[in-house]
């Protein structure tokens, strides 16, 4: 065999070799996305925020803010069993159309801030909008992802959330987020639909995902204690969390 030749044989094995890594390496981060993709949660239930992509503000007003919907009919009572204090920090998540927000905004005065969030930027420019309407400084917007509530550590006293643990899509990480965000001795509060096959509309039982026990256990789950489970309402419950020790 002459020089020429070898050089040849030796420049194809190099290439076959080098190819043959590439190939490893590329394998390798296949592997890595594949693995990373599993870790992540995966939404509970798709597409249940669709219709607060770009709400309607007027019409959501209208559902959210009616005569005839338990929570807005309890609503001063709901507050009142909430226990805001002047200087808290309140995070109303899930505002919505900002019902309790604006409730709960002079109830923290002097001192005190209400964190309005929410998935829908709309909600949260129609919300500051009223609020500065209506006299009311000490309310923060923010437009969270639905996989964190957007706030920074140790910043609120109180989450309240109310008709909206049940769109939380990725609850798991929405709720180590709500973790950090709240303070050692805060407190939260869910109020949500109560889903029981003997009593609850066919809507709830398709609409709500969970049922009062199933969201105690994934709150214990996510590092939540419940400390009071209130029968102030009929067809939702009210339930109040502390972190775990
Ligand atoms: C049924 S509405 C309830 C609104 C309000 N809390 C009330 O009771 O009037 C649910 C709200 O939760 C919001 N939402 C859904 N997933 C969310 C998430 N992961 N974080 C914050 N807001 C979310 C929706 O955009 C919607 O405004």
């Amino acid at each position: 065999m002459g020089k020429k030749e070898a050089g040849y044989i030796y420049q194809v094995m190099a290439m076959r070799t080098q190819h043959r890594q590439l190939s490893f390496l590329l394998l390798l981060c296949s592997l890595c996305l594949a693995w990373s993709a599993a870790a992540q949660e995966q939404s509970v239930r798709p597409g249940i925020n669709r219709h607060f992509v770009d709400p309607d503000w007027q019409r959501w007003v209208n559902t959210f803010e009616r005569p005839g919907r338990e929570v807005y009919d309890k609503r001063h009572a709901i507050v009142e069993a909430s226990a805001p204090r002047p200087g808290m920090a309140v995070a109303d998540i899930g505002a919505g159309t900002g019902l309790f927000t604006r409730l709960f905004a002079p109830r923290v005065e002097p001192g005190g801030t209400v964190y309005a969030i929410d998935i829908s930027k709309s909600f949260i420019d129609n919300i500051l909008r009223t609020c500065r309407e209506q006299g009311l400084t000490n309310v923060t917007g923010i437009v969270n992802t639905p996989e964190d509530v957007g706030l920074p550590a140790d910043a609120i006293d109180l989450a309240f959330i109310t008709d909206t643990y049940h769109h939380f899509e990725y609850p798991r990480q929405t709720l180590a987020s709500l973790h950090q965000a709240l303070r050692r001795d805060g407190r939260v509060i869910i109020i949500d639909f109560r889903r029981d096959p003997r009593i609850s509309s066919r809507w709830v039982l398709g609409h709500v995902r969970t049922n009062k026990a199933q969201t105690i256990q994934e709150m214990k789950e996510a590092g939540f204690r419940l400390v009071a489970d209130k029968p102030l309402l009929r067809t939702n419950y009210f339930l109040e969390f502390v972190k775990s020790e």
